[in-house]
C-alpha cells in the first residue's frame, strides 16, 4: 500500500515507519528520503557529516563513511512546495504507523548501551 507523507521541512527532518527511520537528504538541490540506518552497526547516518568532497557522509558512532551516491541509489524522491514536502512511499502496510519528528528528537537518542558481560 502506497503511504503519502508530508512535512514541514522548518519543523521536522525524520519519518518513522514501523520500526524503520528514514531522514530528509539533501544533495544538489533535491530532496530525497533515505533510511537512516549506518552499514555498520545502524548508527544515525542524519547526524553523520558529509566528507570535506561532499561525496561521503561520516558515521558519527564510529566512523565508517558511506557513499553518497550508493544511499541516493535506494533514496525516495520528494516533491517540494515551499517548506512542505512530499513523499510517497510504497509497499507500506495498511497498519504500519507513519509519523514526522523533529530533528532534536532525533539528536538526543542515547547512543548504543554498552553491555557488562564479567560479572
Ligand atoms: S554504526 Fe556507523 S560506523 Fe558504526
Amino acid at each position: 500500500m502506497d503511504r503519502v507523507v508530508t512535512m514541514d521541512l522548518r519543523q521536522h527532518n525524520t519519518v518513522l515507519v514501523g520500526h524503520d527511520r528514514f531522514f530528509v537528504f539533501r544533495a544538489d538541490n533535491q530532496l530525497q528520503l533515505v533510511r537512516d540506518s549506518c552499514p555498520h552497526r545502524g548508527g544515525p547516518l542524519s547526524l553523520a557529516r558529509l566528507t570535506p568532497d561532499g561525496r561521503r557522509l561520516s558515521c558519527p558512532w564510529h566512523g565508517t563513511r558511506v557513499g553518497v551516491a550508493a544511499l541516493r541509489r535506494t533514496a525516495v524522491p520528494m516533491v517540494r512546495s515551499g517548506d512542505q514536502a512530499t513523499v510517497v512511499l510504497s509497499a507500506v502496510a495498511a497498519d504500519a504507523p507513519v509519523s514526522v519528528i523533529r530533528r532534536r528528537i532525533l539528536a538526543n537518542l542515547p547512543p548504543e548501551r554498552q553491555c557488562d558481560t564479567t560479572a
